[in-house]
């Protein structure tokens, strides 16, 4: 048996194929069209082995995809490739429209040929999963109930709309064709391999090299972390147990803000990696202009896949932060590369107009 992955070469779908491959024996497809966020470094371990078959190529790729779906036959097709960063889809929009609304609309048109065309057990076992964010429903307020699967969709940067819409898609063709989904809205994830453009590795990495750690406005935006493994176990767990046409929420029952986030951050690099003289990292902390559209709070309340599916996070965030920042201690090779061609650039655009506030 064998699985189609998209975006596995990213963060969350890196970390999906390794340990999917350090779990099971069946092969994993995975298509990747390698944009600035995509590193095969991520899977370097993977070099050699028969079981992972890489694919340079974009989702939106109709024939390749109609190609490898009729070559390979996978039982489900996970969807994880997509444009993920807000500040990206502030400054150019039009890669998340491209990528997130009519990528994933042609991926489900191939798909959908392809499970057609299956014998009846085979279409009766398909699946198609699509991961999702919870930046879909909007912002909370202050004291406000978490995301469930039922608030209404409310986003409010680019990059939520297309995911949104691509939602969206997702669910009219299962309701219009049948086409057995699963989704997934998980909240913010950290881990191994995260691009330093996001705020956790951003911030051990520019504390790192002594460069100031930019916090957006006033630092008090919420979000709801969840390490990246467990993220991965939960899609794993939706995969063989969902129902089909569900939603599922998937958080780490963890809110913090984002001042205190920097704040670990800075004392575990204290602790781990001290700095010559004694000072603080936290030094570093520079409070800058604050992203357009900024959401205040996100919260997921991951129940229901813990009533239904039995699925909680195995990390609590402080086992989580610490594997996280000893990764990047012991991965400066990594972080270099990454940190080469067009990485640099995408800091200079936006961070050179961003002066202290
Ligand atoms: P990422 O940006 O690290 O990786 C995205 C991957 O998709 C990259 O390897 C990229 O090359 C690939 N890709 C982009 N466009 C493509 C296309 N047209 N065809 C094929 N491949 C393409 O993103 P991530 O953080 O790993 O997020 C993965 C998924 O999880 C996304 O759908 C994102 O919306 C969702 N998500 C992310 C988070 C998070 O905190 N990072 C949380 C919830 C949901
Ligand atoms: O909630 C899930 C989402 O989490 C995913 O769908 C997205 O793909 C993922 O990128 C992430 O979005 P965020 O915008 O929440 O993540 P980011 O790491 O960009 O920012 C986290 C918070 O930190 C946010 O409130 C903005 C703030 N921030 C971010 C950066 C990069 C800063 O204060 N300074 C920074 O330099």
């Amino acid at each position: 048996m064998t699985i189609l992955i998209t975006g596995g070469a990213g963060f969350i779908g890196g970390n999906f194929v390794l340990d999917w491959l350090a779990q099971s024996s069946e092969a994993v497809i995975n298509l990747d069209k390698l944009t600035y966020a995509g590193n095969l470094e991520t899977l370097a371990s993977l070099q050699g082995d028969a079981r992972h078959v890489f694919v340079r190529g974009d989702i939106g790729d109709t024939a390749l995809v109609a190609s490898l779906l009729a070559k390979y036959r996978p039982r489900a097709v996970l969807n994880f490739a997509a444009e993920s960063h807000v500040d990206r889809s502030i400054h150019s929009p039009e890669d998340f429209i491209q990528t997130n609304i009519v990528g994933t609309f042609r991926l489900l048109e191939s798909v959908r040929a392809y499970w057609g065309s299956l014998p009846e057990a085979d279409q009766a076992a398909f699946r198609f999963l699509h991961v999702s964010t919870d930046e879909v429903y909007g912002s909370l307020a202050a004291g406000e109930a978490a995301f469930t699967e039922t608030h209404r969709y409310e986003p409010n940067s680019p990059y939520s709309a297309s995911k949104a819409a691509s939602d969206h898609l997702v669910r009219a063709y299962h309701h219009t064709y049948g086409l057995p989904v699963l989704t997934t809205n998980c909240s913010n994830n950290y881990g191994p391999h995260h691009f330093p453009e996001k705020l956790i590795p951003l911030m051990i990495v520019n504390a790192l090299a002594g460069k100031p750690l930019p916090v957006y406005g006033d630092g008090m935006q919420v979000r709801d972390w969840l390490y990246v493994k467990d993220h991965c176990s939960a899609i794993r767990r939706v995969l063989d147990a969902g129902a089909l046409g569900e939603v599922y929420n998937v958080g780490g029952w963890n809110e913090k803000p984002n001042i205190e986030i920097v704040r670990t951050v800075c004392a575990l690099l204290d602790e781990l990696r001290p700095k010559q003289g004694g000072a603080s990292y936290s030094a570093q902390i520079s409070y800058v202009k604050d992203r357009p559209g900024h959401d205040r709070r996100y919260a997921i309340d991951a129940g229901k896949i813990e009533r239904e599916l039995g699925w909680r996070p195995a990390e609590t965030f402080d086992t989580g932060i610490r594997k996280t920042v000893q990764w990047y201690l012991a991965h400066p090779e990594w972080v270099a590369h990454v940190q080469s061609g067009a990485y640099r650039d995408w800091v200079k655009t936006q961070y050179a107009a961003t002066a202290p506030a």
